[in-house]
């Protein structure tokens, strides 16, 4: 192998990646190991300044086995979903040649050469601020351009979503739709990007940290008992869902606030709705959640058009839409007022992000 010429370089490849909240939600699978769902989802892709993964994959002849480190502390690489990330990219690898630095690595040679991979999130690991997806999304496209990997982002998105459903959707910018496609090996269950992230950039977001704390239920096996025993599951993929993303489309196409927010609320009500119809019955929202709800519904009724949308994940933390920069400004004053710093009540921390676009670095 001509990589083994000299042992002693190493070549590095960093890229940075946001996060996405979805606003029509995925929730359960039809294949577990190929990551299928039963239903198409919407996201937004947030900011990378403010939510975001950071990961640097390098690779050496002198590297002895494939390793990662996630937030510093090194962790396993022997679960089936990063075993598939890795393998489908080096299945994808082409030939590297830098001749400044001697190094020429040829295609088959990706097989034999071991990656080290160093992750780091700017935010709460598994509280329910979708931390897989920024992370899986990150380390495909990373490992992409490490190996010289050719595909274009939709391809990529059809891997990331082997290592987290949700991670498909952060390739791309802006809003986009995740296919949840026919095929039996999910080659056509792929993410699209719907428009890009200036096509609405009035919009802003505000996370409102209810808790930083790890959730209880993961979101893979909270789907999965939904899957199995919850008697309204069906109903929601294959009734609801399908007509929701119709009119979210054509609702961000037309900046349609108001649809838009009907539609965002709704869905992140029933997704919670199916989890409590679960058994045992799934709680990621708590009070607090609650009362954010109220406090946004209030005041949406009041001002009789809404301003803000929110929408919660597998955790209790607010994901808060604001129809302009005034609008969130008002929603922050209201959540400051109602949940006062150093109260019982009061929020971890507030993060505002505008809607951004995935952020190559390396
Ligand atoms: C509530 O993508 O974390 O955030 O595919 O098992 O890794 P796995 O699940 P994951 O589930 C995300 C669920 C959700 C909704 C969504 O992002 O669409």
């Amino acid at each position: 192998m001509a990589a083994e010429q000299s042992k002693k370089w190493i070549l590095m490849v960093t890229a940075q990646t946001p996060t996405n909240i979805a606003v029509i939600k995925y929730w359960g699978k039809r294949d577990e190991n190929l990551i299928l769902a039963i239903n198409d989802s919407i996201s937004v892709t947030l900011d990378p300044a403010h939510l975001c993964t950071t990961t640097t994959v390098a690779v050496s002849p002198s590297f002895q086995q494939d390793r990662m480190w996630l937030n510093k502390k090194e962790i396993s690489l022997d679960g089936a979903r990063y075993q598939n990330c890795l393998r489908e990219i080096r299945a994808r690898a082409n030939d590297y040649e830098d001749e400044k630095k001697g190094i020429k690595i040829s295609k088959n040679d990706w097989q034999n050469l071991h990656v080290h991979i160093d992750s780091y999130n700017n935010f709460p690991t598994a509280a329910g601020l979708a931390s897989s997806a920024a992370g899986f999304a990150c380390l495909v496209f990373s490992l992409a351009k490490l190996m010289n990997v050719q595909e274009d982002n939709g391809r990529l998105s059809a891997i990331a979503r082997q290592g987290s459903g949700s991670a498909c959707r952060s390739l791309f910018g802006g809003f986009v739709k995740w296919v949840m496609g026919k095929e039996e090996d999910g080659s056509d269950s792929i993410a699209v990007p719907l428009a890009d992230e200036k096509h609405w950039d009035e919009l802003v977001i505000i996370i409102a940290v209810v808790s930083s704390r790890q959730k209880e239920t993961s979101s893979t096996s909270g789907m999965r008992e939904t899957v199995v025993t919850s008697a309204l599951i069906d109903h929601r993929a294959k009734e609801v869902v399908p007509k929701r993303i119709i009119q979210m489309e054509e609702a961000i196409q037309n900046r349609d606030f108001p649809t838009f927010a009907q539609l965002t609320c709704s869905d992140s009500n029933q997704f919670h709705a199916v989890c409590m119809d679960t058994s045992p019955p799934i709680f990621y929202m708590n009070d607090t959640s609650h009362r954010v709800i109220s406090c946004v519904e209030k005041w949406n009724r009041a001002e009789g058009t809404p301003q803000v949308a929110y929408t919660f994940d597998a955790g209790p933390n607010a994901v808060l839409i604001a129809r302009n920069r005034k609008a969130a400004t008002l929603m922050l004053q209201r959540l400051l007022f109602h949940f006062p710093p150093n109260s019982d009540t009061d929020l971890d921390s507030y993060v505002i992000g505008d809607k951004s676009i995935l952020k190559d670095a390396g």
